[in-house]
């Protein structure tokens, strides 16, 4: 029988938690023989960019990068192709909100897909695309919202950019260092986190964007005013909370003060909520929390709780642009509003507000934030900063990359999945199912200590 090597007094703590919500249980050192062998034979025929990069954070970390390969998840844990169960602190780039695999995103699939998969989109629709687009647009701030669905979050960045060129005339937009909105043209030319993502493709992209430093200072803030009273723009665009960028969370009177400045220069103020919306930070809007009243939301990753699905709503005097475009349709795909998204969609909405996971996110978040900088604290972990809001949690680290990689790695080898982020790739950045138990995000504060111990700058 193989033994479990790291966990056994974990395992006698926990035995009696729910399925799902297991600590970890390693039986191999990760990656195991067969997540090796298998990753090998994908790195053969998948992109090479991948396995490029797996061998760049190799040689920069002095660790090596071997994935290993995912077989199921349940709630919050993964097991791997080697039997290994994780706990996972990623929640499939924050899209899991409700864990892997929950009953009732099951459940609103299989009776989707036993009566229809694909309408005619824009042409002959659906009462399950009509509900979805109806609760949406009750949960915009302001009432007359319309609601343009996508599949991907960079479907809804394109969808907002192409709104606001229409809204005001303008294509220019202003765009933050640091700032990431996803990678097909649209949101490319407006991709802040790193030039490399940009450069390659630069002939293909036009210069409508000014990227500016995020204004999570005051400096920085008034930047982007002087910016805007010395040059025309159609937009900003602008995620309340970095996320890739490494979970940098602007002073609250910051959003205000770029919807005043929106205002008086007739721009538009476009949010992604792609990663901080539906719960994640504690609210339906992180920039509705934060007192705003945004003129487009992007929304996506949470919306189908990792069924591909995203939104672009707007506010009606705004996307009434649109309508007066000469009769085409201009901005549709072949799955945009597809019936099994939009029951899957509906299905997350309804099991948000009926498990009360807003309220959670918040509170949960903020008892976690608290005991990792409480565990975190003094210079032998060598932490520069917890922040966050609700459960979307940066741990920025001394040492640079090298070594927040080194911890990533460390912590896989214990069985907790987390991911590296932020501009310099210095920051923890952890995104959990809003329903995990709370034991698991503090055996991972636990855990976490002793690596960082042990991993010094
Ligand atoms: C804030 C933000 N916007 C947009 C996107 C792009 O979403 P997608 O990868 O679904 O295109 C992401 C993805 O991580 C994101 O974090």
């Amino acid at each position: 029988m193989r033994a479990c090597l790291f966990c056994a007094a974990f395992d006698a703590v926990f035995a009696a938690v729910s399925p799902g919500q297991q600590p970890p249980r390693l039986l191999h050192v990760p990656p195991g023989p067969r997540s090796r062998a298998l990753a090998s034979r994908l790195a053969n025929v998948e992109c090479p960019a991948f396995d490029a990069r797996r061998t760049s954070r190799a040689a920069l970390s002095g660790h090596e990068h071997a994935p290993i390969v995912y077989v199921s998840g349940l709630g919050s844990n993964v097991l791997d192709a080697d039997d290994n169960q994780y706990v996972d602190l990623v929640a499939g780039f924050g899209a899991l909100v409700l864990g892997h695999c929950p009953d009732v995103l099951q459940k609103a699939l299989c009776d989707q897909a036993s009566q229809l998969w694909l309408a005619l989109g824009d042409v002959y629709s659906t009462e399950v695309k009509l509900s979805l687009c109806e609760q949406l647009a009750a949960r915009f701030p302001e009432p007359g919202a319309r609601v343009m669905l996508g599949s991907s979050g960079a479907d809804a960045i394109t969808a907002a950019l192409k709104t606001a060129v229409l809204a005001t005339g303008s294509p220019r937009v202003i765009a933050f260092t640091g700032s990431y909105h996803g990678l097909s043209y649209g949101p490319l030319a407006a991709c802040g986190l790193n030039d490399a993502f940009r450069i390659p493709f630069a002939a293909q992209l036009s210069d409508h964007v000014r990227f500016l430093p995020y204004p999570d200072t005051e400096r920085a803030l008034d930047e982007v005013l002087a910016a805007l009273r010395h040059e025309p723009f159609g937009a900003i665009l602008i995620e309340p909370i970095l996320g890739r960028g490494g979970c940098v969370v602007p002073p609250p009177e910051t959003l205000c003060a770029l919807r005043q400045a929106c205002d008086e220069h007739k721009a538009l103020l476009i949010v992604d909520e792609i990663w901080t919306g539906l719960g994640r930070c504690g609210a339906w809007f992180d920039s509705v929390d934060q007192g705003v009243l945004p003129d487009v939301v992007c929304i996506g990753k949470a919306l189908g709780g990792g069924f591909p699905i995203s939104a672009c709503m707007g506010r009606g005097r705004v996307m009434e642009a649109w309508g007066v475009q000469g009769g085409a349709t201009l901005h549709t795909a072949t799955h945009f509003g597809a019936p099994l998204g939009c029951a899957v969609a509906l299905a997350v909405l309804r099991a948000i507000d009926e498990q009360g996971l807003v309220a959670r996110a918040r509170q949960l978040g903020l008892q976690w934030t608290l005991a990792l900088r409480e565990r975190l604290d003094g210079s032998r972990c060598g932490v520069r900063e917890v922040r966050g809001r609700g459960l979307m949690v940066g741990i920025e680290l001394h040492g640079g990359a090298s070594r927040t990689l080194a911890v990533m790695r460390a912590l896989l080898t214990r069985g907790y999945l987390v991911l590296t982020g932020g501009v310099a790739g210095d920051v923890l950045t952890l995104t959990p199912a809003l329903d995990i138990e709370e034991s698991l995000l503090l055996g991972f504060a636990e855990v976490l200590e002793q690596v960082l111990v042990a991993c010094p700058c």
